[in-house]
């Protein structure tokens, strides 16, 4: 098998849910974003964004409705959200009407473009020792998140991700054998 620096930090990956209290640095904030920035993107239509939530309320309610009391404790907390506003908007402006942005096609690639960013932004992370746990449970109650975080319409959350310096060590949780998850021949 081959190796690499990327490959290691891919392979070492583990879920992280316990943070020391320092938080995120503004280079180390820069550069996550920029990471989710140059995600591949359907249609080049880039149909996320994502939230930098820094509000001990707002955090507080996300750790309720996860059901993870440390999101209020330690970590930095991001939402991503599928995005269909902003190509509304840019539509709207120049005098067209919505298109296809009320498809379920579109409505999918936004999904799928919050979550690579996501997994794009959290292999980063952990490349630089950070590290950290993505939250589905946000959509426990997604009316409460969308009200938490003003979100108008076409903006639809759907991960979150915390991430921090680790202060917890677990081993590797097992994965499924190859053969039961590839299919086709090996060359
Ligand atoms: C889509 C998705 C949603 C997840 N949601 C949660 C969550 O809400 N809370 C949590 O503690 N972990 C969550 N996780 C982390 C998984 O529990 C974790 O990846 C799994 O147990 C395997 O552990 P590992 O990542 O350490 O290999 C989520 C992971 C994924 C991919």
């Amino acid at each position: 098998m081959q190796t690499n620096d990327t490959i290691t930090t891919q392979l070492n990956h583990r879920t992280v849910r316990q943070f020391t209290d320092q938080p995120l640095d503004k280079e180390t904030l820069t550069t996550l974003y920029e990471v989710a920035r140059r995600t591949a993107t359907s249609q080049y239509l880039q149909q996320f964004s994502l939230i930098h939530v820094t509000d001990l309320a707002k955090k507080r309610r996300f750790a309720s409705i996860c059901r993870q009391p440390a999101i209020a404790e330690n970590g930095d907390l991001f939402i991503f959200v599928a995005d269909l506003r902003r190509n509304q908007q840019i539509r709207r402006k120049n005098g067209v009407d919505d298109g296809r942005l009320h498809t379920m096609d579109l409505y999918l690639q936004g999904m799928a473009d919050a979550t690579l960013a996501l997994q794009n932004m959290y292999v980063a992370a952990e490349s630089l020792g950070l590290g950290g746990v993505i939250l589905g449970s946000i959509r426990n109650d997604l009316k409460a998140v969308t009200e938490l975080l003003d979100l108008p319409a076409m903006v639809i959350p759907v991960l979150g991700l915390r991430l921090g310096v680790p202060a917890e060590d677990h081993e590797q949780k097992p994965r499924l054998p190859q053969k039961l998850l590839v299919m086709g021949r090996l060359q």
